[in-house]
């Protein structure tokens, strides 16, 4: 077994406003009963919005999912929140497919990604945090969120909805391993779990600075966010966050400076996962 057989799950297109898909690809963990989201997001309308572009190893299948909400030659925008492979994998595929098409990123992506991914600068619009995009029956904010794992990163907030794309943000295992489908709503989580998956995530894979920053202006930061009123999130790793657990999400969020997350796997954690390949 390699590491290109860790097994996914694929549930189709999840409506979470009006016109607004979450695109869900779903990678169990090894040796463990969890699994993590690798979500990107299909906003319809009249002017139609790819956010980030999923994962090269689910290239057919995204592809699949994203060209059924939306027809290529209709797609105006093509919002990349930061340069990672899990929201970058099929981009060059989504600006060939996409005449139309502008590539919403901004100055620090193109440095970071360029040595990746001939940038179409005539096709791109640099839109930096807090800035907004008019596209036509809506206006969208670039929006950093509190969490990240590239300085490039901005998430997207659709003041018509209300949707906020979080980019890494909120990102939370899930339990359920292959054979068990996921939750699909945080509502559904432990709330233990999800606290603990937040802050696993949170400081060991997106922001290990956490620790160093801090709290109160870190907390400020995360109100000034929660301040534009978002009432669903959606992000790469979590499943959607709606109703009263936005509030609950952002609360937890703003305690995350400080906060002690478990050990970081190690050697002793690979050797088992190794064992359980069956020593490949
Ligand atoms: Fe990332
Ligand atoms: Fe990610």
């Amino acid at each position: 077994m390699s590491i290109l057989d860790i097994p996914t799950l694929h549930q189709p297109p999840k409506k979470v406003a009006p016109g607004t898909f979450l695109i869900q690809d779903i990678q169990h963990a090894l040796g463990a009963p969890l699994s993590v989201y690798l979500n990107s997001a299909v906003i319809q309308g009249a002017e139609p919005v790819i956010v980030d572009t999923g994962s090269a190893r689910n290239r057919d299948q995204w592809l699949q999912d994203v060209f059924g909400l939306v027809e290529p030659e209709d797609v105006r925008w093509v919002f990349l929140t930061h340069d990672d492979s899990d929201h970058t994998g099929n981009l060059s595929q989504v600006m060939d497919a996409c005449p139309n098409a502008m590539l919403v990123c901004s100055w620090t992506l193109v440095e970071r990604f360029s040595n990746a991914y001939e940038f179409p600068l005539r096709r791109c619009r640099w839109l930096n945090d807090g800035e907004s995009l008019d596209a036509g029956d809506r206006t969208l904010v670039a929006l950093r969120p509190p969490v990240y794992d590239s300085p490039a990163t901005r998430g997207l907030l659709d003041t018509s909805t209300g949707v906020y794309w979080a980019a890494d943000a909120f990102a939370s295992p899930v339990p359920g391993g292959p054979g068990v489908t996921p939750i699909d709503t945080v509502a559904d989580l432990d709330p233990e779990a999800w606290w603990g998956g937040m802050v696993m995530f949170g400081i060991h894979a997106l922001s290990p600075w956490l620790s160093m920053v801090d709290a109160t202006r870190y907390a400020a930061c995360v109100k000034k966010v929660q301040a534009h009123g978002m009432s669903t999130i959606i992000s790469g790793h979590s499943p959607v966050i709606d109703g009263p657990r936005v509030a609950q999400a952002f609360e937890m969020m703003g305690r995350l400076a400080g906060s002690e997350p478990p050990p970081c796997p190690d050697q002793t954690v690979l050797d088992m996962m190794v064992a359980a390949m069956g020593g490949e």
